[in-house]
């Protein structure tokens, strides 16, 4: 910082006398100014301070599924926040094109196989997976819970990284039996981010996530309905306590409040680790950003 400014002290000191020298030979048409003791006078040091520098990013957050729905709004929170970030997905930056999706490093990889992640830990001090997905039962498993604690492995054994944050899902009763592999690979994924990162290890377990969803240049406003649920269902806690079919009243989420969560829990030293639901979620996303 100290450099900086001397830098721009300087730069402006000659700047002035560049511009000096030019108005004397301008004006008298032969004189170069002989003043050239001038540099040596003390600057105005004040002026200098006004610059405003942003220090450098020392956090560098790697967003695990970077070009989904809710990972292209972590990235989008991230940046705001003057992090460094990268992603890491099957297809790199894909169709984004949006002017934030610049500013982000691409990977390329796939958590299902091994080493993938190798390249994208380097100099990473947090991690947070937004990878996930539906299908058969068996590829449920795979997606949300092996490659997921694929990620996690690999982070642990990074002496840089010290929080992940895992964006998991809430019970939904019912249907937890009819997606078995989805919900199975889910907690699995969970167990493992909570034993190997006791400290610094957070899930987060929203119910619907509403937002707007980039589909190339389409944007696709998915708060036409969880808006409005959203505000119901904050109102009916109680019936989220219902034996099998409760889980189903749990209130949607906004994609921004999960975003801002994810990044405060994945680089807020005190932010506790464990499992958030949707209604630590809204809490925490209520809260002013440090
Ligand atoms: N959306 C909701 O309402 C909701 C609700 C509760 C929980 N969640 C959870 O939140 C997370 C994000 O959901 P989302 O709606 O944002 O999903 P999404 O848009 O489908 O994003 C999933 C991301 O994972 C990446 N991915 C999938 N398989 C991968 C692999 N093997 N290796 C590397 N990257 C992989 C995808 O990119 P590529 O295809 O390019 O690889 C994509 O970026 C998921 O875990 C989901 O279960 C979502």
């Amino acid at each position: 910082m100290r450099t900086i400014v001397s830098r721009l002290i300087r730069f402006k000191s000659s700047f002035a006398q560049t511009r000096f020298v030019s108005a004397s030979y301008s004006g008298g048409g032969r004189y170069l100014s002989t003043d050239s003791n001038k540099i040596d006078e003390p600057f105005n040091v004040e002026e200098a301070e006004t610059v405003h520098v942003p220090p450098p990013p020392t956090e560098k957050l790697l967003v695990l599924g970077g070009n989904g729905f809710v990972g292209s709004h972590v990235c989008k929170e991230a940046l705001d926040r003057g992090l460094y970030v990268s992603s890491l997905s099957r297809s790199g930056k894909s169709s984004l094109q949006e002017s934030w999706a610049s500013r982000v490093t691409w990977h390329q990889g796939n958590l299902l196989s091994s080493d993938s992640l190798k390249d994208a830990l380097d100099g990473v001090t947090s991690v947070i997976s937004c990878v996930g997905g539906f299908g058969s039962n068996s590829y449920m498993y795979k997606i949300n819970g092996t490659a997921n604690i694929n990620a996690i492995r690999a982070a642990s054994e990074k002496a840089g990284v010290k929080r992940f944050v895992y964006i998991s899902a809430a019970d939904f009763g019912l249907a937890n039996y009819l997606l078995s592999g989805y919900y199975e690979g889910k907690r699995a994924a969970e167990t493992e981010l909570l034993t190997r990162f006791a400290y610094g290890g957070i899930v987060l377990r929203p119910g619907f996530i509403y937002g707007t969803r980039s589909v190339g240049s389409m944007k696709i406003p998915l708060g036409v309905f969880g808006s409005p649920m959203e505000m119901v269902l904050q109102q009916a806690k109680p019936l989220n306590q219902l034996p099998l079919v409760g889980p189903l009243f749990t209130p949607p989420v906004n994609v921004e409040s999960v975003a801002k969560v994810a990044v405060r829990a994945a680089t807020d030293p005190v932010f506790p680790p464990g499992i958030v639901d949707v209604h630590g979620i809204q809490r925490y996303s209520q809260q002013k950003s440090r």
